[in-house]
């Protein structure tokens, strides 16, 4: 019984490694959004952001496009996550404040 629990357990890890080769997003959907909760997205708004965070913002929306979406379109998605990482690449504010639309996405998305 030991030996049987033994091996599901290496089992289970064979899996997880092999799971973690993969190009897995560095980030979840809500880990991106807890920068959001951390006001990242405003302060590259008033032009404040640090390249450091600039850069977590650029990692963060480029793994929330390789998620599926909870709900919606995957298309429509792909393409507000696209705005997004190109809007902070560019440095391009305005693109950034239209692209950042919470409500919106949430309602077609969340
Ligand atoms: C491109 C789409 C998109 C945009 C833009 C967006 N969100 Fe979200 N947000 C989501 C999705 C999808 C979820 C649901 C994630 C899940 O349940 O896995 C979410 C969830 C959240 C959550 C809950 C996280 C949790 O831990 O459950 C918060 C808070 C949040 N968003 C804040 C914001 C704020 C603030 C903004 C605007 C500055 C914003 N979001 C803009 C897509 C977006």
């Amino acid at each position: 019984m030991k030996r049987m629990l033994l091996m599901a357990m290496v089992a289970c890890l064979v899996g997880v490694s092999l799971n973690a080769a993969e190009d897995k997003p560095k980030y979840t959907i809500k880990e991106a959004m807890k920068l959001h909760k951390d006001k990242l997205h405003e302060k590259f708004e008033k032009g404040e952001a640090t390249k450091e965070e600039k850069e977590k913002l650029l990692e963060a929306y480029t793994s929330m496009g390789k998620h599926k979406p909870p709900k919606g379109d995957d298309k429509a998605w792909k393409e507000k996550c696209d705005a997004l990482v190109k809007a902070v690449k560019d440095n391009k504010v305005d693109d950034f404040k239209k692209a950042v639309n919470c409500g919106g996405c949430h309602g077609a998305h969340k």
